[in-house]
């Protein structure tokens, strides 16, 4: 099998983009996969400096962690349940050929699939994940919906709330950056970083207050 990280396919994020739009008419599903590759993507340029990567290996490199972030739920709104998610969607990639890495890593994401998540493309997806949503909800319940009004101390404390966004599983952020090996508050402001980066994309310039 060829090497991703070396070889250019025409596995692009932006085929995994198209994909993505291909399975999911929901607005708001399709901004939870921006805003995962978009904190799944920051870990990856963050790897790749710590590993030492340079030009087209560290582009590809990258790219792995963009495309897992951006595809992890493609297949939620055509099989959201807990028996086809994210299991549907792997076939469906696997038929396409989209490299085994990618495949695992959405597997592992689901922690009831029993794919374990040993690298760390698999640990930044699950750290990102729940935690790019509750990021997107403490964005918009503020006045101006903007995402540059959110806080690691604001987001702490809405953590502890529980009935804001109840769908968000508080123990999958916590246990997520833990896995990762990175303290929680570095591991929001990080992320929060990342996505104010990219807050036009995502839809959370908002108003300025
Ligand atoms: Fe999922
Ligand atoms: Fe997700």
């Amino acid at each position: 099998m060829a090497d991703f990280a070396t070889t250019r396919t025409p596995f692009t994020r932006e085929a995994a983009w198209r994909l993505v739009c291909e399975n999911t008419q929901s607005p708001s599903l399709r901004k939870h996969a921006l805003s995962v590759e978009t904190c799944v993507r920051a870990y990856g340029e963050r790897e790749a400096d710590a590993l030492s990567l340079t030009g087209e290996t560290r582009d590809a490199f990258i790219e792995k962690y963009a495309i897992t972030g951006v595809l992890h739920d493609f297949d939620y709104e055509r099989f959201p349940s807990l028996d086809d998610h994210p299991f549907a969607g792997s076939k469906i990639l696997a038929e396409l050929g989209w490299p085994e890495e990618i495949r695992t890593a959405i597997l592992s994401h689901a922690t009831y699939s029993g794919v374990p998540r040993l690298s760390h493309l698999e640990k930044s997806l699950f750290a990102c994940d729940e935690l790019a949503g509750f990021l997107t909800a403490c964005s918009l319940v503020k006045p101006t919906k903007s995402i540059f009004d959110v806080d690691v101390a604001g987001v702490r404390k809405k953590m502890k709330d529980k009935a804001f966004a109840r769908g968000v599983h508080r123990e999958d952020i916590v246990n997520g950056a833990a896995e990762l090996g990175v303290d929680l508050d570095r591991h929001i402001a990080f992320c929060l970083k990342a996505m104010q980066t990219n807050a036009e994309a995502l839809d959370l310039v908002g108003t300025k207050a």
